[in-house]
């Protein structure tokens, strides 16, 4: 079949394997040139590997110096009658054979990570491939829902204001057109459904669950990801339901601090930069900004993909240092390249001229249309998308990898 990109609003529908093969090896190759990773650990888990800030990780922790073998959890889609399936599944099997062909051990394990189960079929993989520790625990994980599995209820994330209604621009890909919105205030219930699908609650519960089986090797860390953002997304983000979310994160990552402190380990929040990923180009009012942001961190040289990004977190913050480097609320701040004070102020300015007629031209909207199409694998170099792709024997020859 020929595989051609199918857009909803910011929902792809589709993605192209040959596409997501180049990007994984654009990325390889991005980390095999960087500063390396010293004293990286070895056996690592990531939860949310498959695309985003958790697949960049799973890179720059395997190729970028650290030579690490990693299990990854993901929730992906293969092919079905539906479609052919999303980025992340085919991400999860390049990566693979990839890894292994440099010796490296990558098991993938596409489950939800929400579920008692999968916590346990993770520690199993663990004691089958890792010696039964492991050195670090990734929590990346972005989703909308997350199921009760006390009551089979769900709790769902709303990306909404807290307190009083706030206006924003969205963008479609599928039409190239600027939506004005106004976002009520979340109520009490949406605010408590967003803490518990982007809070720190599971990975607290990942973390005790490893505890508890006896999986945490000694200087074991774990991180997980956040965003504070200037304050010209405060009110859609810090100020909003997923700012209470990322707070809450924080909180977490003091309460793991003190029980990794037991195994001589310890637990951060990383503060990460605003990018195009399938999970931000969802919420509300973010996108102007991240075009005028990508237009002028582009031009100053400062631009940095979630590739740039977690190999300096990893070869500069949390490995090869004496002492894991924080601000005064205990937060790895790699966002510091896109809070620049001259840096914010263009960007502001870019927003602040930019409305429904000239958002194409006032900022980068061609550069994060093209990186969230290549999120897809779409629209990478040196790709043939006019050619026939025989999924069941793509798929096939890949899994041989094993
Ligand atoms: P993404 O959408 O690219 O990746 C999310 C990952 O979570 C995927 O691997 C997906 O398969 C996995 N996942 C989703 N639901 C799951 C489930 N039920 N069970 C197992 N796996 C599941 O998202 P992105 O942007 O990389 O987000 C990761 C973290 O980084 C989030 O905490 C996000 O808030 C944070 N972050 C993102 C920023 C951005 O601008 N994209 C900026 C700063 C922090």
């Amino acid at each position: 079949m020929i595989i051609k990109p199918e857009i909803s609003g910011v929902v792809a529908r589709s993605a192209h394997p040959l596409g997501c093969e180049k990007a994984i090896l654009q990325q390889i190759d991005y980390v095999k040139k960087a500063v390396p990773i010293k004293q990286g650990p070895k056996r690592i888990l990531i939860i949310g590997a498959s695309s985003g800030f958790g697949l960049a990780a799973r890179i720059a922790l395997t190729f970028g110096g650290a030579n690490a073998d990693t299990i990854g959890v993901s929730f992906e889609r293969g092919p079905s009658d539906k479609g052919v399936g999303s980025a992340g599944f085919y991400n999860n099997l390049y990566f693979k054979q990839f890894a292994q062909a440099e010796g490296r051990l990558a098991i993938n394990i596409q489950a939800d990570a929400f579920s008692p189960q999968t916590k346990e079929e993770v520690i199993e993989a663990v004691e089958t491939y890792f010696e039964g520790e492991v050195d670090l625990v990734i929590y990346s994980v972005a989703s909308g829902l997350r199921p009760n599995y006390a009551t089979g209820d769900q709790w769902r994330s709303a990306i909404k204001p807290i307190g009083e209604a706030v206006s924003g621009a969205s963008v479609s890909f599928e039409h190239d057109q600027w939506f004005e919105s106004v976002l009520e205030p979340a109520t009490d219930a949406e605010i408590e459904g967003t803490l518990k699908v982007m809070g720190g609650d599971d990975w607290e519960a990942w973390v005790d669950a490893l505890i508890n089986a006896e999986s945490i090797a000694k200087g074991c860390k774990t991180i997980a990801f956040s965003y504070i953002g200037p304050e010209l997304t405060h009110p859609i983000y810090l100020d909003g339901t997923l700012g209470r979310a990322k707070v809450d994160l924080h909180q977490t990552s003091h309460s793991l601090n003190l029980k990794l402190a037991n195994f001589s380990g310890g637990a951060y929040a990383s503060v990460c930069k605003a990018l195009v990923t399938k999970a931000s180009v969802f919420i509300p009012g973010l996108t102007p900004y991240l075009m005028a942001l990508y237009q002028v961190m582009k031009e100053k040289g400062t631009h940095e993909g979630c590739i740039e990004q977690m190999q300096r977190l990893f070869s500069t913050k949390l490995y090869g240092v004496d002492k894991v480097p924080v601000d005064g609320e205990r937060l790895i701040r790699i966002d510091d390249l896109e809070l620049d004070p001259d840096t914010q102020q263009q960007v502001a300015e870019i927003v602040a001229k930019m409305n429904q007629s000239n958002f194409i031209d006032a900022a980068d909207y061609a550069g994060i249309k093209q990186e969230f199409m290549q999120l897809n694998g779409f629209e990478l170099p040196d790709v043939d998308y006019s050619a026939d792709v025989d999924l069941e024997a793509l798929i096939a020859s890949l899994n041989t990898a094993d």
